[in-house]
C-alpha cells in the first residue's frame, strides 16, 4: 500500500503517517509549515519519519501546488492537514480557514477522484456538531457549528459526501474529539497547562471550566485512521472517534495537579467566542463499522503527554514516575 498523508509535520498527521510506517510500501508525506505554530517543531515532529527509507517528505502546499502526480501512484489518502483553532477563527483570519480547510480539501479530492484511491480518509472535528442537540452525539444528530473553524471543518466533510456520491469516491471521515498526547498542538488547553505549570507561570483558565470534553488520547485517533484506510466502509461514511474520557476543564485541571504533584496557579477569564459548553460522543458506529474503541483511559494519556513535556522541556525523563506522580528532577544531558 502505497499511503499520501497530508499536514505530516502536525500532531496528528506525524503520528498518523509514523504508525502507517511498518504496512506500508511507502509513505509520501506533505506539509507546507503554516506559521500558526514553529516551524522547528514541526521539524522534531517529522524527526522520527525521516530516518525511515519508506518515507519520502513533500512540502507542498495544497492550495496552490498541483499534486494530481502524486495522488495518482498513492493508494489511500489521509487528509490531516488543516488550519486548527476553534477561537482565532474569527475575524481576518476566517480567509486562511477557508483555504486551507475547504479549498485545499476540494483540491485533493479533484486529484483523487481522478485517480485510483482506495480509500480518502478526512480528518474532522467534533466542532462541527456546535452545542449539540443531545449527549452523548451521534452522527445523527444534526451538525450546527458554533464557531468560524467548525462551520470550515464542515464543509470540508460536505465536500467528501458530495464526491462519495457522484463519484463514488471512497471517503470516510473521522470526526476526532479534543485530541491530546505526545506532541499536542502547542496552542491546546492541555499543553498550554502543562507547559505553564512545568515553567511555574499562572495557567489561564477560560470561563468556568465547568465547560467539559470528550478527551481522545492521540493513540486512538492513530487507530481509527489505520483502521479507515482499509476496513470495507461505504463511500461517505463520517464517524465520531472520541476518548471517552469525558471532564469538565476544572476536572481536567485537578487530575494534572494530582499527576504533577503540584499545586497549579489558575487565573480566571472570559469565556472564548466559538467555545461550546460540552462534547461527548457516542462512538458506537466506529464500534460497528471499524471495530473500534477508545483503549486510553484520561489518567494514563494524561500522565503520557506531561511525561514528553517534562522530557521535551529538559525537565526529567520519559518513564520517571514515582509513586504515581511525575519526578520533576532535571534529566541528565
Ligand atoms: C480542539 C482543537 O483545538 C480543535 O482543532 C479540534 O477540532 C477540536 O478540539 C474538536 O474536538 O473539535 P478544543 O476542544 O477547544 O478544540 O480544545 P482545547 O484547545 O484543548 O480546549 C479545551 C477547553 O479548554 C476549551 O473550553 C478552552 O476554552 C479551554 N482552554 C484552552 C482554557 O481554558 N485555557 C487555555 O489556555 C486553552
Amino acid at each position: 500500500m502505497r499511503y499520501l498523508v497530508t499536514g505530516v509535520a502536525g500532531f496528528l498527521g506525524s503520528h498518523v503517517a509514523e504508525a502507517l510506517l511498518a504496512p506500508a510500501t511507502t509513505v509520501v508525506g506533505v506539509d507546507c509549515f503554516t506559521d500558526y505554530y514553529s516551524r522547528a517543531t514541526k521539524e522534531r515532529n517529522l524527526r522520527r519519519l525521516l530516518r525511515s527509507e519508506k518515507f519520502t517528505f513533500v512540502e507542498a502546499d495544497l492550495r496552490y501546488a498541483d499534486l494530481s502526480d502524486l495522488v495518482a501512484t498513492t493508494d489511500v489518502v489521509l487528509h490531516q492537514a488543516g488550519q486548527p483553532g476553534v477561537r482565532t477563527s474569527w475575524g481576518e483570519d476566517f480567509a486562511a480557514y477557508v483555504d486551507h480547510n475547504v479549498v485545499a480539501t476540494h483540491r485533493l479530492l479533484e486529484w483523487s477522484r481522478r485517480a485510483d484511491i482506495r480509500r480518502f480518509v478526512y480528518a474532522s472535528s467534533s466542532s462541527v456538531y456546535g452545542n449539540a442537540e443531545s449527549y452523548p452525539t451521534s452522527e445523527a444528530n444534526l451538525p450546527r457549528p458554533f464557531s468560524p473553524y467548525g462551520v470550515t471543518k464542515l464543509a470540508a466533510e460536505h465536500l467528501c459526501g458530495a464526491y462519495a456520491e457522484n463519484w463514488d469516491l471512497p471517503t470516510v471521515a473521522l470526526r476526532y474529539f479534543t485530541v491530546y498526547g505526545p506532541r499536542q498542538r502547542p496552542d491546546m488547553a492541555i499543553h498550554r497547562f502543562v507547559r505553564a505549570a512545568i515553567e511555574g507561570r499562572d495557567i489561564h483558565l477560560y470561563g468556568t471550566g465547568e465547560q467539559a470534553r470528550d478527551f481522545t488520547h492521540v493513540d486512538d485517533v492513530v487507530r481509527a485512521n489505520v483502521l479507515a484506510a482499509w476496513k470495507p466502509v461505504r463511500p461517505g461514511t463520517v464517524l465520531n472517534v472520541a476518548g471517552g474520557s469525558h471532564e469538565s476543564v476544572n476536572m481536567l485541571l485537578d487530575k494534572l495537579a494530582d499527576i504533577m504533584d503540584r499545586p497549579l496557579a489558575i487565573k480566571r477569564s472570559e469565556a472564548c467566542a466559538g467555545d461550546v459548553g460540552n462534547t461527548r460522543a457516542d462512538c458506537s458506529e466506529a464500534a460497528r463499522l471499524l471495530d473500534w474503541r477508545p483503549l486510553v483511559d484520561l489518567a494514563s494519556g494524561l500522565t503520557n503527554q506531561v511525561e514528553w513535556q517534562l522530557a521535551a522541556s529538559g525537565m526529567g525523563r520519559a518513564g520517571s514516575l514515582g509513586r504515581g506522580r511525575l519526578s520533576m528532577s532535571r534529566a541528565p544531558a
